[in-house]
């Protein structure tokens, strides 16, 4: 089978780990693998197939490929990029990067909105990708998880209106948000006040309705995140979706209670049928044994669960819903690595 040198941008962030894990966990054909993040990881380790990789600092020239007469570069020519740096990172080194032939799988926010640019769940619109198309951007880690469930259902039903509040996870805002948590629990077990760094209010025994940034409309970044990013990947301008994003104490896996309006009725029941067919999902819905999905039991974990389906009692064609993902894997790293797979089952990398 033919290998592909690999590069992950962010390699040391809550993410960027999990890249490398998940390029091994899946056996992804590396030929070698490169690992960049800042001047402040320049020269750290981190460990792939039992070898432990140098990590390099990123820099414009992180990407070239040396021209004619040029003295070769001693650094693997990359043939694709996972990169999980943050969105201004993105928006100056992936164009770089797809400028020498690299294909770009891009965790921020700061292209998926772009026409030009496809936004890839795999099991739902792997088509819109492109050997021309360098750049694809990695959903949201809501987005994502909400999706994998709903676009089966869309298929069957075409649902008219979803209304999704979520519970998100500290681990999707990074490294530092975790150590907060970590460390507002402890503080406050020990009778002392918690500074918040991170996140606006106090995280430990709390819930924050703010993830990202107040938006002009009133609602926050995230929340419009869902909003359009489904649209896009669903291909269907015309469903009504509204969120509403909250914070909470949990470390690893969001949670979303999602309610869906359907054109034709779906019973839970048929819900049920057709959810159990589809790979990467998995229906834990039994109440009559308290079974329903949990982020402990999805943390690392790489499929998505669904759970309390039952019907809306207040409109004719509407289910409620509870689905729980870990946000680290389908959320993001497992997501953008099957992405990758997919350009190579459709011979766009390295031909
Ligand atoms: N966490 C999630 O659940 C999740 C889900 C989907 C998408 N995302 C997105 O993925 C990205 C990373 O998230 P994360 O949770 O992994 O954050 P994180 O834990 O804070 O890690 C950030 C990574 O970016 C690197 N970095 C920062 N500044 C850099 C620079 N100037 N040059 C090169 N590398 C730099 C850091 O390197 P150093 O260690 O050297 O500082 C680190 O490797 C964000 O865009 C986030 O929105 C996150």
């Amino acid at each position: 089978m033919k290998k592909y040198n690999v590069g992950v941008v962010g390699a040391t962030g809550l993410v960027g780990r999990e890249m490398v894990r998940m390029l091994e966990k899946q056996n992804f054909p590396v030929a070698n693998l490169r690992l960049f993040a800042s001047q402040r990881s320049r020269g750290k380790t981190l460990k792939f197939k039992g070898k432990e990789i140098v990590v390099e600092q990123l820099t414009p020239s992180s990407f070239k490929v040396s021209s004619p007469g040029e003295k070769p570069s001693l650094q693997a020519r990359l043939d694709i990029a996972l990169f999980s740096a943050g969105g201004s990172i993105s928006k100056e080194y992936a164009p770089l990067a797809a400028q020498e032939g690299v294909f770009v799988i891009d965790n921020s926010s700061a292209w998926r909105m772009d026409p030009e640019v496809p936004l890839v769940v795999p099991e739902i619109n792997s088509h819109t990708l492109s050997k021309d198309k360098k750049i694809i951007a990695n959903p949201n880690c809501s987005t994502i998880q909400m999706v994998v469930v709903l676009a089966p259902l869309h298929r069957k039903a075409r649902i008219k209106r979803i209304v999704v509040s979520t519970y998100q996870a500290v681990s999707g805002a990074g490294q530092k948000a975790v150590v907060e948590l970590e460390e507002q629990v402890s503080a406050i077990a020990s009778g002392k006040k918690v500074k918040p760094m991170v996140f606006p209010h106090q995280i430990a025994y709390n819930c924050i309705p703010q993830i990202d940034v107040f938006l002009e409309n009133g609602y926050t970044k995230e929340e419009m995140k869902m909003v359009n990013e489904t649209k896009k990947i669903m291909e269907d301008d015309s469903i009504a979706i509204t969120a509403t994003c909250v914070r909470v104490p949990v470390f690893r896996g969001h949670s979303e209670a999602v309610n869906i309006e359907t054109e034709r009725k779906i019973t839970p029941q048929e819900a049920r049928q057709i959810l159990k067919k589809i790979e990467g999902v998995v229906v834990v819905d039994d109440i009559s044994k308290l079974k329903y999905p949990l982020p402990t039991k999805a943390a690392d974990n790489d499929e998505t669960f669904v759970g309390r389906i039952r019907e809306d009692q207040s409109i004719s064609n509407g289910l409620n819903m509870w689905i729980v993902s870990d946000n680290l894997l389908k959320g993001a790293a497992l997501n953008a690595v099957q992405i990758g797979e997919e350009l190579i089952n459709r011979k766009m990398l390295g031909s």
